[in-house]
Formats: structure tokens, C-alpha cells, sequence
């Protein structure tokens, strides 16, 4: 349609004497009546958090917050004389789910905030009802969480974090040559092989028409390295990222090691619609793509054999990079700055475990 010019038509100068008082006026006002433009803005009290455990017994040292994240006004403390005076405590769920550490003492200081920390699957999850009415504030991988931070995620190259924080953001590059002509084609790293769950069975099919690459404690074992996964990758077209339960929003560094490795992961999970708010639609192949895994078999065969196509799944790589949260560090100091963020807030943590199977 057609756009009319704001001001078109009358804009004598009587209006335009108005509009300068006007204006006028407004600056008047917003100077006696606003906050100082120039003045730096309030500071918001420092908080301390307090981690109650490290997160499956696991010891490791406290990041400083502001020189990794630039994350000011966090103090970190695994002290638990700091209980009385800290702002919130971090509680992570596996240790007292088990009973080896108890909850922090009841009552609790007034204002305290306490928060759940949890990123297993609901499958492996036990015993939430024990910690109905409790919490405060919710963090998992769930992207409805009071604080969300997922396993992965992708940056836009152009917006690529500077400072210090890029050193966790690592740059993807464009597909080279070779990227379609990788010397092996499908691989899967498992650890916890149980015929019970839904990615054995979709391996014992899939390899009646593909050759599979397994690795871990039943197939193949691991180059040593931190790194080791997606190392391994790189010599591999497509990458089984296959989760071991099927929740909502669970998605996993399976998926990220795949990405990272340029090769393409061929996902089970949560339905596609979850998976494409991380990642270009193209970005992977998913499970439920396709009708019978015959024709997912065909699928990466056919990819194989015509780079053209193949090329469609990896095009999106060079407008991103990967950022891969650090456990346990980055938790914490996201948790610390939410904690600031919601001072003077009261929040209440209803139907966890209703929530957290939902
Ligand atoms: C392995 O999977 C089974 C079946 O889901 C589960 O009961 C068990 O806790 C898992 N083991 C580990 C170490 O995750
Ligand atoms: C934290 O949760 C508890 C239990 O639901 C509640 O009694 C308390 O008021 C909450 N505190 C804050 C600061 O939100």
C-alpha cells in the first residue's frame, strides 16, 4: 500500500513554533523529573551464591566470574559457613536425590533463593517428589526454565562474542572440498547401551542397510583427549546423535560434538521443531524425517554418493559459531546473575516434578 509522509501537507510555521515548545516542554520535564541521563546507571547490590555440592561429587574450582563472563557482582563461595549471609543457594539435584548431602537447614535465611540445578533427562531424574515446595528458581537445559542455559548454542558470526568470552565460542567454517568426501560415513558414540531405549533399536535396524562405526564401552573405545569426540568426527559424514530418553527440549552435547566436527547429526530426541530453535533447519537430519529407517538408510547413502546434496546440509556453517557452556563455572555465574536480576522478587517453584515430566 501506499505510505503517507508524517508531516506531508501542513507544516507551516506556526505548528512548527508549537512543536519546538513542545519539545521544549517534554526536555524540561524529563530533566527535573528522570534520572540523570549521564549518571552511570543504579548499581544493583553484589550477591553471593552458594554452590551446596559440586555437581556429582566432582570438585572443581570456582570460575571468577567477571574475568571469564563479565559477569559482575558475583561472588561464588562452596563455603557453607557463607549459608547465613548468602543471597542463594545452588542445589544440584543428584546429590540429594540420592540422600548422600542433605538440604541446606530450615528455615531458611529470609530473601534466601534456592535453585535447582539439573541437567538430566526426567528418565534420570530420580526421586523429584521428595522436593515439591522448596525451590525457588528453576535451571535446566529446558528452555522454559527460570534460568535457561542449554547445552549449546549457536552465535551469529557477525554478533561472535568478543573478549574473554570467545575463547568458549568456537568459529564453524564453511564446507571445504573434502567435507563431502569424508573416508568414513556414519558413527555413534554410546556409553550406556540398554536394550531398552529407543536408539539401540533404532541401531540394530539402521545397521542392516548402513555400516555404523560404534564407539564407547560396547563397541570401539575412545581416543584419549578432551576433545577426543569430535576429533574422531571429523573422518565421518553423519553423526548417530541419538539421546538416551526422549524429552522435551533435551538435547544434548551429542548433538554439539556433531555439529563442531562438521559432520552432520542424524538426531533421535524431541520432536524437529525443538531442535530448529538451535540449529538452521538443515542443519540435521532427524529421525522423524522419515518413515521407515530404511529410507533414512537411503537417505545418507544417497548423500554419499551426490555431494550437490550433501552440500545443502552443511552450506549454513560459515554464518556461525558454536558457543559450549563450561560446566560447572558457567552455570553457576549464569545462575549468579539471574540470583541479581530477581532480588526483590518472591518466587515459588510449583509442581516441579509435574513440570519437569511435562
Ligand atoms: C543406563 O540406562 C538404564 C535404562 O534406561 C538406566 O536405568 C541406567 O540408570 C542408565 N545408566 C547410567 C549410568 O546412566
Ligand atoms: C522461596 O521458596 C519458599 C518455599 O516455597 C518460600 O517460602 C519463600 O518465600 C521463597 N523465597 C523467595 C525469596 O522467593
Amino acid at each position: 500500500g501506499r505510505t503517507k509522509a508524517p508531516f506531508s501537507g501542513n507544516w507551516n510555521p506556526k505548528r512548527r513554533c508549537h512543536a519546538i515548545l513542545g519539545f521544549l516542554f517534554l526536555l524540561w520535564v524529563c530533566f527535573i523529573y528522570l534520572p540523570d541521563p549521564f549518571a552511570s546507571p543504579p548499581e544493583e547490590d553484589p550477591v553471593t551464591l552458594l554452590i551446596w555440592t559440586h555437581p556429582f561429587g566432582e570438585y572443581r574450582e570456582l570460575p571468577d566470574c567477571w574475568e571469564l563472563y563479565q559477569i559482575d557482582g558475583c561472588t561464588l563461595t562452596d563455603d557453607e559457613r557463607a549459608y547465613p549471609e548468602a543471597d542463594a543457594v545452588i542445589i544440584h539435584h543428584r546429590e540429594i536425590a540420592t540422600l548422600n548431602v542433605d538440604l541446606p537447614p530450615e528455615p531458611r535465611p529470609h530473601a534466601q533463593k534456592w535453585i535447582w540445578l539439573n541437567y538430566e533427562s526426567p528418565s534420570h531424574t530420580p526421586r523429584l517428589w521428595l522436593f515439591e515446595g522448596i525451590f525457588n528458581l528453576t535451571m535446566s537445559y529446558r528452555t522454559d526454565s527460570d534460568i535457561f542455559l542449554p547445552y549449546g548454542y549457536l552465535v551469529p558470526r557477525e554478533r561472535a562474542l568478543t573478549g574473554t568470552r570467545s575463547r568458549f565460542t568456537h568459529p564453524l567454517r564453511g564446507p571445504a572440498h573434502s567435507d563431502f568426501r569424508r573416508p568414513r560415513l556414519v558413527a555413534w558414540v554410546v556409553s550406556n547401551w540398554s536394550e531398552s531405549h529407543a536408539r539401540v533399536s533404532l541401531f540394530h535396524k539402521l545397521r542392516r542397510f548402513v555400516h555404523v562405526d560404534v564407539f564407547g564401552r560396547v563397541g570401539r573405545s575412545l581416543p584419549k583427549g578432551s576433545d577426543s569426540v569430535v576429533q574422531l568426527l571429523r573422518r565421518y559424514l553423519f553423526y548417530l546423535a541419538l539421546e538416551n530418553s526422549l524429552h522435551t527440549d533435551y538435547i544434548t552435547e551429542k548433538l554439539w560434538n556433531a555439529v563442531l566436527a562438521g559432520a552432520v547429526p542424524v538426531v533421535l530426541g524431541p520432536p524437529r521443531k525443538s531442535y530448529e530453535r538451535f540449529l538452521p533447519p538443515e542443519a540435521f537430519i532427524h529421525v522423524d524425517d522419515f518413515t521407515t529407517v530404511q529410507d533414512l538408510a537411503r537417505y545418507l547413502l544417497m548423500l554419499r554418493s551426490k555431494p550437490a546434496l550433501m552440500r545443502r546440509h552443511l552450506d549454513w556453517r560459515g554464518r556461525y559459531s558454536v558457543h559450549r557452556p563450561v560446566f560447572w563455572g558457567e552455570h553457576f555465574c549464569t545462575a549468579c546473575k539471574a540470583v541479581r536480576k530477581s532480588k526483590d522478587r518472591t518466587d515459588v517453584v510449583k509442581d516441579l516434578t509435574l513440570w519437569f515430566h511435562s
